[in-house]
């Protein structure tokens, strides 16, 4: 700590020299070049490399222009170059980067000129190199470990989404993060302090992130750059944070008006006429239904793209009828997996179209009886021709939404399973996956994101909707992603989670953070995925309650693998007849869900109005309490710090909802910590009240007790509901 101040007293001076309008720097260090460049507005991109000077990569997170502020198509530009061991400062807006003997500080310009510094270079007489790098292969990529220092009680939030099942957290300040996709682990390298910063690494590697006491360190498995970008706005202003950071890494277009209606769908519609048989009965009982779902092993083969004729023979009679009954569009799952007995596998594999691996066959993983292979979706002409098949199959037959399914890349996204093996307890690693862009330990984080833009782009080819667009005709739902996959009409959902109370809890924390990390256009399987037996007592509650919390989500969104007793239907691969529809629950409950549909309905131009300023600004949907409530209340930003249970559980729905699920069972009232509410929310005369009995409780800064039976989620509003059921806010 010594030098702290006397570090900002020196670098006061440098930086009232510094040119504010530098267009770069060069810091030639021996064999390693480091390039810092304005980026955005109050942003710094910096690039390192070795022996050569850094390159793009096609998969770049970060855009090029920016949306707003500077550092668009510079290159690497620069007019200030440093010697080894050198000094000198550049500014954007209000954040300054300073090199002093080689070492880069970050500081924030405040309203009076001072300076607060963010975070340095983490160096020690006697710690590994801030930039550490060392190649371990033939090739001219390395590993790299960057350190940076933090405070003993600074928070970090974001990190993209951890769905499972003790981490009930959203500070991740003493945790490690590891960065390999799975199956409802979907981790991001972008992290936001509550000091007022926000920094990612654009380097889709495998790697970690590690939250020390006084140290974050973040290590990239295998790169060729480093690349990484910093922004800053004061701190507790996390809405111009996700303004600034959705300038460089995309907006988030809006969706479809059907999609913010109730979806439906379950594991799984496994015929046309089951299909048509739902339909029929939303159509029958009134209810609104704006998706149905048709999930996996609809088709012969994996890596078909299209149904089994046997069990669909006429898509596009389906489509239409659905369409007639209830007015529902449809939505088909995808596999990125192909078996050598699809009628694709010769073409893909003799094209070159397939992911392969170093250290063989090119399978990656097995399913279903199957060894497969991976679609490559990090080829461009893998992409097209994928598009292709979905398109011939789905597309042009009515169905225009399409789910990305376990397209984790490496493997078919489950931790450690050789799925067709029925093994679970051998810690299997990834393959050495080989792509078209590089290796799975390199690149293997931008794979779901890839097949998000193959999506994508084949909707906006066959709609004429370009990229630029700021809304989606229609929309991909995925269980991947990567930063700024937020660009792409597509939305993800927190996968496969098991259906429990502390799970359901886990899924407010899983949400706000991928949403602190720019994606807000979520979503999860109401009732959760797995082990709900619809049968039972406790099944029905549970899945009545996360019901509730389903209709305060961007996207609401029922499936899952229920259990019941019903005798699995025979020769149908992956058949399970269990229902999951609004009356399969009971009576009583039925009445019940109807009522939450009906409010979801009424609640669209509220959540219609939060995906525009999503687009807008990136202004972030679902909000942790300490969005909001930083600056006026000190009991969220320590219960935040501390993963307090009651701070944890509750969110704000937008700038007006906030939202506590209940996530026990057997219980009839709830004890809810409404925040102290800021200055600039009194004056507008907002007083928080309670959604169902309409109570004022004031302007918060305490708990209070409500009632909570099934059918009333403790839900609280700020200002007026007029405003909120109109969209006025
Ligand atoms: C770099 O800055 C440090 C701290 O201000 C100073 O001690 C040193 O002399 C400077 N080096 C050069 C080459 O100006
Ligand atoms: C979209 O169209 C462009 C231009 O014809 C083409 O290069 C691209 O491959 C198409 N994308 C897909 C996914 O088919
Ligand atoms: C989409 O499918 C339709 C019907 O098969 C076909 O006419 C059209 O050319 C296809 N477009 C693309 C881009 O594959
Ligand atoms: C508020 O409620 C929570 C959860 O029931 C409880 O842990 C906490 O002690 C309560 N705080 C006060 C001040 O009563």
């Amino acid at each position: 700590m010594l030098s702290y101040s006397l570090v900002l007293l020196l670098f006061s001076r440098v930086i009232l020299t510094a040119a504010a309008d530098s267009i770069g720097i060069k810091l030639q260090n021996g064999f390693e070049r480091v390039y810092i460049q304005p980026y955005g507005e109050n942003g710094l991109r910096v690039r390192t490399s070795l022996m050569r000077d850094p390159t793009g990569n096609e998969w770049s997170a970060l855009i090029d222009p920016p949306l707003e502020g500077p550092g668009g198509n510079a290159g690497l530009a620069y007019d200030t170059l440093i010697p080894y061991n050198g000094n000198g400062s550049i500014t954007n807006g209000n954040i300054v980067a300073s090199v002093t003997f080689g070492q880069l500080s970050f500081w924030r310009i405040e309203e009076d000129g001072g300076l607060s510094a963010l975070t340095r270079e983490f160096t020690d007489t006697k710690a590994l190199p801030a930039r550490y790098y060392s190649q371990y292969d033939a090739s001219s990529s390395f590993q790299v470990d960057l350190s940076f220092t933090s405070d003993v009680d600074e928070q970090f939030y974001g990190t993209g989404q951890q769905a499972c099942c003790s981490d009930a957290s959203v500070n991740k300040k003493g945790q490690v993060v590891d960065f390999v996709n799975f199956n409802s682990h979907v981790t991001m390298p972008l992290y936001i302090s509550n000091r007022g910063y926000l920094q990612l690494f654009n380097m889709p590697s495998q790697g970690r992130l590690e939250f020390g006491q006084g140290r974050t360190r973040y290590h990239a498995q295998e790169t060729s750059v480093v690349d990484y970008y910093i922004s800053t706005a004061a701190p507790g202003d996390y809405d111009t944070l996700q303004k600034q950071l959705t300038s460089v890494t995309g907006r988030q277009p809006t969706p479809p008006e059907f999609l913010l209606g109730y979806q439906q769908s379950k594991l799984r519609y496994y015929s046309q006429d089951q299909v048509l048989e739902v339909a029929q009965r939303f159509h029958d009982e009134q209810i609104p239904v704006s998706l149905l779902v048709v999930d996996f092993f609809a088709w012969k083969y994996q890596g078909d793209w299209s149904f089994d004729p046997t069990y669909f023979p006429d898509p596009a009679a389906m489509a239409a009828q659905v369409k007639e009954l209830t007015g529902a569009e449809m939505m088909v799952s995808l596999w990125p997996s192909v078996e050598d007995a699809s009628e694709n596998y010769l073409t893909l594999q003799t094209e070159g179209l397939l992911a392969t691996t170093r250290d063989g066959t090119g399978i990656q993983d097995s399913f279903n009886g199957a060894y497969i292979r991976l679609v490559d979706s990090t080829n461009p002409a893998s992409r097209e021709f994928l598009w292709n098949r979905l398109n011939d199959s789905y597309y042009s037959k009515g169905i225009h939404n399409f789910w990305i399914d376990q397209a984790d890349g490496g493997s078919l996204g489950e931790p450690f399973v050789n799925n067709g093996a029925y093994i679970t307890g051998i810690p299997y690693a990834r393959t050495f996956t080989q792509y078209f862009a590089g290796t799975q330990e390199a690149v293997g984080m931008v794979y779901p994101w890839l097949q998000q833009q193959a999506i994508d782009e084949g909707i906006r080819n066959l709609t004429g909707t370009d990229a630029a667009s700021t809304s989606c005709p229609y929309m991909s739902l995925t269980r991947g992603t990567w930063i700024g996959g937020q660009r792409y009409c597509s939305y993800l959902w927190s996968g496969d989670t098991t259906s429990d109370w502390p799970v359901l809890l886990q899924q407010i924390t899983a949400g706000v953070s991928v949403g602190a990390s720019g994606i807000s256009s979520w979503t999860l399987d109401i009732g959760g995925f797995s082990r709900l037996n619809i049968d039972t007592d406790e099944g029905k509650e549970l899945y009545v309650r996360w019901f509730g919390m389903g209709v305060f989500l961007p996207y609401m969104r029922t499936h899952g693998d229920r259990t019941c007793d019903l005798p699995r239907p025979e020769g149908v691969p992956q058949g399970n007849p269990c229902p999951n529809e609004p009356w399969s629950y009971g009576e009583d409950n039925f009445e019940i869900l109807k009522d939450y549909i009906a409010l979801r309905y009424q609640l669209i131009p509220y959540v219609t109005k939060l995906f525009s300023d999503l687009q807008a600004s990136g202004r972030t949907i679902l909000r942790a309490l300490y969005y909001d409530f930083s600056l006026s209340d000190a009991h969220v930003v320590e219960g935040t710090g501390s993963h307090d249970k009651q701070i944890m559980g509750e969110y704000m729905f937008g700038p007006r909802i906030l939202v506590a699920p209940v996530y026990l069972p057997g219980v009839s009232t709830w004890e809810v910590y409404l925040p102290s509410i800021p200055r600039s929310y009194i004056d507008q005369g907002w007083t928080w009240t309670h959604w169902w009995s309409e109570t004022d409780f004031g302007l918060g800064g305490g708990n209070v007790t409500v009632d909570a039976p099934l059918g009333e989620i403790p839900v609280f509003y700020l200002g007026s509901k007029d405003d909120i059921f109109s969209g006025n806010v």
